[in-house]
């Protein structure tokens, strides 16, 4: 083994990470300035130093209020250039990283100025070689007749993304609530994944698979208290998209050695690796590879999680190929 999977050199696909969480405080504390938006300090340690979380919430509360900085095009343009050229430098070749649109656009944001930015900063990440892609995640704790709305909205930037997700405040909210938006964007052949059991209990991954009918899971943890559920997710083959340091830090798992994706692997579940909110749980999709191996995590665990990630992209079989021969030669 010539690279760890930590590595830059290592190519990996990123499939869970929300461009707003990619906020970084100095890309904030310049963005707070461009716009004239009051932030409680304009110092980016001290900012940084606030982001610890007693639970999801807690987190949710602050990457909300963040996005007020977010205005024009050009905002969303510097997040998402910035979230691409971190992804480039820890060794991805394949990003799908989801957006809240629901949340620039209600605070009087328009949905056209959000995508001229985010598409502006994919376009050219692609043209430096990096395959990337959008997946637009409704956030729950608005409801369904808003989700709703936003897909009706959303027809004129239609090909601009690959699929749809559903993300925020999970308690209170279980996926059934969106079987019928979930449907709709199926039948527009759009993918589908959900966050699911990262506070809620193993009913809301179940409803996930059965009423939203996901492709992939995000977190996914408390699935592995169902038994049941684990092997029917083995049993479909159905991935995982695990977040490390995410989980940690907002308490979902008390210690990193005793993180859920270990029991799922066990139980042949597809596991993969991403960074979730890289700005504020201590690092990108590298740094969530190295936790694991400062714990003792095997290479060839961690590399079969990589080739893991490339498996669940939503690509094709060329691209999947070609992803794949990349990594054999790496290792
Ligand atoms: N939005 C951004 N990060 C999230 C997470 N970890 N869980 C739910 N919603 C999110
Ligand atoms: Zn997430």
């Amino acid at each position: 083994m010539t690279h760890p999977a930590s590595s830059p050199l290592i190519p990996k696909a990123e499939l869970h990470m929300h461009l707003e969480g990619a906020l970084e405080s100095e890309l904030l504390v310049t963005l707070a300035r461009r716009n004239g938006v009051p932030l409680p300090t304009y110092d980016p340690d001290v900012l940084d130093a606030r982001y610890r979380f007693g639970q999801l919430q807690d987190f949710l509360d602050v990457y909300f209020d963040n996005l007020a900085v977010m205005r024009t095009a050009e905002d969303f343009h510097d997040l998402a250039a910035l979230y691409l050229r971190r992804a480039r430098e820890n060794g991805v070749t394949r990003a799908e990283s989801f957006f809240n649109p629901m949340t620039h656009v209600g605070a009087g944001v328009p949905l056209a100025a959000v995508m001229e930015g985010y598409g502006a900063a994919f376009a050219d990440a692609r043209r430096e070689g990096l395959s990337c892609d959008m997946i637009l995640d409704f956030t729950r704790d608005l409801g369904a007749e808003a989700a709703d709305q936003m897909l009706t909205d959303f027809a004129p930037f239609r090909d601009m993304i690959i699929g749809v997700g559903l993300d925020s405040t999970e308690v209170g909210y279980p996926p059934v609530l969106f079987r019928d938006v979930f449907a709709r964007a199926a039948a527009d052949g759009l993918h589908r994944t959900c966050h699911a059991g990262e506070e809620g209990d193993p009913e809301y991954v179940r409803q996930a698979l059965d009423d939203l009918r996901v492709e992939r899971i995000d977190h996914g943890l408390r699935a592995v208290e169902d038994p049941e559920l684990l092997k029917r997710i083995a049993a479909e083959q159905i991935p995982v998209n695990v977040c490390p340091l995410s989980n940690v830090a907002l308490r979902a798992v008390d210690r990193m050695d005793r993180h859920p994706l270990f029991a799922m692997l066990d139980a042949g579940v597809p596991v993969t690796i991403s960074s979730d909110d890289p700005a504020y749980f201590g690092g990108q999709i590298g740094a969530n590879f190295a936790a694991l191996e400062d714990i003792g995590t095997s290479q060839e665990v961690l590399i079969g999680c990589i080739e893991t990630s490339f498996e669940a992209a939503f690509i094709d079989a060329g691209e999947r190929e070609r992803h794949l021969a990349a990594l054999r030669s790496a290792v």
